[in-house]
């Protein structure tokens, strides 16, 4: 009887311990990360038939990517890592992962410009999952502008914001020059923000920001789009070229908190990025930190623009690096990413 027992929690601790690595393996692949940044632990060690299968049930043929695909390359790099470790474990590989396999490979040069990524996220032990949909495209570089594709400093602050929930509660946050709107949404999600505006200034941003939008949140019957009872989202278009105070005045009404991920990259746009944080700043009550997360490519570009915060008025500190716990990403070593508290000076 003690050794049936004992078996029988053995049994389902093991189930328990293999259900949690598959889960994270699920995570790492829905938001494609690289395979080659893959946790992988060791989920693929002696996997059996029924758990190959299952494995391919909970990553490749998950439902939901037929509505929302992941780039089909990035599929065939799976598998094919999968098929490999097996093989060179001498494992029977599951039918099923070559049939699939084929198939990917079938459609790989109809690969769509756009595609899919999902981000899944709990912010504590105790939270539910929530998931962010993401459309982006596959170039950094498209369509004359960088704002369809997902840069690091986007995830970098997302990250941050995370580990800070608190500064995000009950808040009006603005998002200046949001791109996809990645950080925007998982605020959205998981830090309990009051508002959250999302804006940038290029029309087929704002497209693709919008369609974001509505794939991840409901309107409610004032016809805007919120999430669970306290959190509205939107999204506009914000130009820091053209924007005046009667814009503030009569689109934004309030703001506590902007953020801004990888908008510092070309020194024309200083000038002008810098004019639309001090308007908010100076026309927004209780709007007091820009919080800016910077990929550091080029230190000179960096210094000019932190040179030019004492011209407006604006002081700045250097926030501890983030570093990746809640969501799956890493900077990359030739541009390290700085998070910025910037506020007004002191008179
Ligand atoms: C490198 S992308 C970063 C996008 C996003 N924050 C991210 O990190 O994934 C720079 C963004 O700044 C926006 N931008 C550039 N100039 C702008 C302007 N004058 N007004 C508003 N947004 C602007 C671009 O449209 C683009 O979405």
């Amino acid at each position: 009887m003690f050794t049936f027992k004992f078996r029988l929690v053995c049994t389902l601790f093991t189930m328990k311990t293999e259900n949690h690595c598959l889960l994270d393996i699920q995570t790492q692949f829905l938001c494609c990360l690289p395979i080659k940044k893959f946790a992988w632990k060791d989920t693929l060690k002696d996997l059996s038939w029924d758990a190959q299968k299952n494995l391919l049930n909970e990553t490749v043929d998950l439902v939901i990517l037929q509505k929302y695909p992941l780039d089909t390359n990035y599929v065939i790099r799976f598998l094919r890592f999968v098929i490999n470790d097996l093989e060179s474990q001498a494992i029977e590989v599951h039918d099923d992962l070559y049939t699939t396999l084929c198939a990917y490979q079938s459609k790989s040069n109809e690969n769509a410009e756009y595609f899919y990524k999902h981000y899944r996220i709990r912010a504590n032990e105790n939270d539910d999952f929530q998931t962010v949909i993401l459309k982006e495209n596959r170039n950094k570089i498209s369509q004359g502008t960088t704002g369809l594709n997902i840069w690091e400093s986007a995830l970098a602050i997302s990250e941050w914001a995370l580990q800070n929930k608190n500064i995000f509660d009950s808040k009006n946050v603005i998002e200046l020059g949001a791109g996809t709107g990645l950080s925007s949404l998982i605020i959205a999600k998981c830090c309990s923000p009051k508002s959250i505006c999302i804006t940038d200034g290029h029309v087929k941003v704002i497209e693709n920001l919008l369609e974001n939008v509505h794939n991840n949140f409901e309107k409610s019957s004032d016809d805007r789009f919120h999430h669970g009872t306290q959190t509205v989202i939107d999204a506009m278009m914000l130009d820091w070229m053209t924007i005046t105070e009667k814009f503030i005045k009569e689109r934004l009404m309030q703001v506590d908190l902007i953020i801004a991920a990888d908008v510092i990259y070309d020194n024309l746009l200083f000038e002008s990025l810098l004019t639309t944080v001090r308007m908010l700043f100076d026309h927004c009550d209780n709007c007091e930190k820009f919080m800016l997360a910077n990929a550091v490519r080029n230190e000179d570009t960096e210094h000019e623009f932190l040179m030019k915060l004492g011209t407006f008025g604006l002081q700045y500190q250097v926030e501890p690096t983030i570093t990746s716990k809640l969501l799956y990403w890493e900077p990359n070593e030739f541009s390290p990413i700085k998070l910025y508290s910037i506020t007004k000076k002191r008179q």
